[in-house]
């Protein structure tokens, strides 16, 4: 079985999807930590983010791997090294709209993806599930939440992890990055037709869980 969460940054998916896995013994397969880790490869390895045919080769010589541990805690394996924190900081979060607009990087992505949620029952979240990389998922949902939400929510989280930043700062990339994932060319961030539309804004995450779960 395939469940499909997408919608814009701070929605909750991934806090959700995460949830949702653990309940139902799936697989949680969080797709922005892909192209993450990517962003964190191109950063480290100093390839202008403008030089596609390089980032596009360097996608497709890496080894991008999402480990869920017992507790449901999902790790994030690049090239064998566990980068599941340095993908969080903001030097990545700034790139990785521009390096998930790549075709052939999608491209790349895409057939991890399907790959592992073939391997199992899965819950995947991302910009793109429904539409393009399980157009017959067997359940599909687009979170979404006002914007000024959404940005706290992120803030709020980013602080948590230690971060020094200001709600302005969470603001202003949220809609930068909204912008970008909404506008590109391959594969957009778009609601499926199919997909059931859940507004999160005035919901705790166990609201939406349980919304969820009535679908299910
Ligand atoms: O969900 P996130 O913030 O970790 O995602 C990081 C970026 O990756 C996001 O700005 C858009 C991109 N992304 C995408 O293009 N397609 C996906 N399926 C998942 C994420």
């Amino acid at each position: 079985m395939i469940i499909a969460i997408d919608g814009p940054a701070g929605a909750g998916k991934s806090t959700v999807a995460k949830i949702l896995a653990q309940k139902l013994g799936f697989l949680y397969i969080d797709t922005g930590a892909m192209y993450r880790a990517l962003t964190l490869k191109t950063i480290e390895q100093k390839i202008d983010p403008s030089d596609i045919p390089a980032i596009v080769d360097l996608a497709r010589h890496s080894v991008i791997d999402l480990i869920n541990d017992e507790l449901g805690a999902l790790k994030v394996s690049l090239d064998g090294k566990d980068v599941s924190s340095l993908i969080r900081e903001p030097r990545i979060t700034m790139f990785v709209s521009d390096i998930a607009k790549i075709k052939d990087v999608r491209e790349v992505m895409l057939g991890l993806q399907r790959k592992l949620g073939k391997s199992k029952d899965s819950v995947l979240d991302g910009r793109d599930i429904g539409t393009v990389v399980f157009p017959d998922a067997d359940k599909k949902f687009y979170l979404d939440a006002k914007s000024d939400e959404r940005a706290k929510r992120r803030y709020k989280e980013l602080v948590g992890f230690g971060q020094t930043i200001t709600l302005g700062d969470v603001e202003s990339d949220l809609s930068n990055r909204d912008k970008i994932d909404s506008t590109r060319e391959c594969a957009p961030l778009r609601k499926a037709e199919d997909a059931v539309y859940v507004d999160t804004t005035d919901m705790s995450i166990e609201e939406v869980v349980k919304t969820l779960l009535g679908y299910l």
